[in-house]
């Protein structure tokens, strides 16, 4: 069986061939009835051993609008908090005949230490600081479609340069969002404070600044991150005031950007720290500055639909792949 573990390593023609596939599935969720039932008889399981939010519901509905069984573990009320280990609670969901098995974990590698020990395919939503592969799609999901909205359909993610900024250190939206962004040819940027930049990130083929002002300059997609301050191990972090002043998304701030630009957060967000209200919530006409938070969440539904399907139903189309 193939696995969606992370976004590295795949190749352009795999990333565009799932984009494609997500494509249906947006146009089936804004119809009134949303159901396909190609995964009908399979049984789906979420286990989740971090808290979430988007990532969670929208496998869930995912799952749900293609038919399948979904079942949501949650560690917090599993038997994890009785001291079993994650190998043994891979091999109880493994008895059970998940046809696909979706881990969030809090360690990077944990998702690939279960895959290895399970019959069905392993989707990664969210492994440490290493891949949330499924974001990294729907992000590109997303700016493919804001820019074909403008009639840019030629070469969309060549030469676009694209800002992520924040925590990159900690953060597998970042990780995945590079490999995804850089292999289908963006110039991608990126700008933390020192502390939360990781050492060696230019080996990703990217460019890394921590004067956001610089990092702005003529961009035409602008990525917030979200301080994970649950994540901190002793780094320098500027107070919250400091944080906004120098890394912080403003209005202002946002006019060093290309004219048009396109704001994007994963979420969840802190309001006032790395990003204003009025630019989260700035609605745009099409050619103009606008936020795309929703829109992400929304592809993040589709995506996540491709996703299930690829790889339970059309298993044969991902031959080769991680
Ligand atoms: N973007 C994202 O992964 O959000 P959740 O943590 O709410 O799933």
């Amino acid at each position: 069986h193939r696995n969606l573990l992370g976004l590295a390593g795949l190749a352009p023609h795999e990333l565009l061939f799932l984009l494609d596939e997500a494509e249906q599935w947006v146009e089936l969720n804004r119809q009134p009835k949303k159901r396909a039932d190609l995964l009908r008889g399979l049984t789906i399981i979420n286990a989740f051993f971090e808290n979430s939010t988007r990532t969670l519901l929208s496998f869930e509905i995912a799952g749900k609008r293609l038919g399948a069984d979904v079942v949501n573990m949650h560690a917090a009320t599993s038997s994890v908090k009785k001291g079993e280990t994650l190998i043994d609670t891979a091999l109880t969901l493994n008895a059970m005949r998940a046809d696909a098995i979706v881990i969030r974990h809090a360690s990077s590698g944990a998702v690939r230490l279960i895959a290895d020990k399970v019959d069905c395919p392993v989707l990664n939503a969210g492994d440490g600081q290493h891949e949330h592969p499924t974001q990294g799609l729907l992000d590109a999901l997303t700016i493919r479609r804001a820019l074909r909205a403008r009639g840019e359909t030629e070469e969309t993610f060549s030469g676009l340069k694209v800002v992520i900024c924040g925590d990159i250190l900690h953060s597998r939206v970042a990780r995945s969002n590079i490999h995804a962004l850089t292999t289908l040819g963006a110039e991608v940027r990126v700008c933390a404070p020192p502390a939360l930049m990781p050492e060696g990130i230019e080996q990703l083929k990217v460019k890394a600044f921590h004067d956001f002002d610089a990092a702005l300059a003529g961009a035409e997609v602008v990525m917030m991150l979200r301080l994970q301050l649950e994540r901190m191990q002793g780094q320098f972090v500027p107070s919250p005031r400091e944080y906004r002043h120098l890394y912080g998304l403003t209005l202002d701030r946002l006019g060093k950007a290309a004219p048009g630009a396109l704001v994007m957060h994963p979420g969840p967000m802190n309001r006032g720290i790395e990003i204003d209200s009025n630019v989260a919530d700035l609605v745009g006409e099409v050619g103009a500055m606008q936020s795309l938070i929703t829109t992400q969440v929304e592809m993040g539904v589709a995506m996540r639909m491709a996703c299930l399907d690829v790889l339970t139903r059309k298993a044969r189309a991902m031959e080769g792949w991680a």
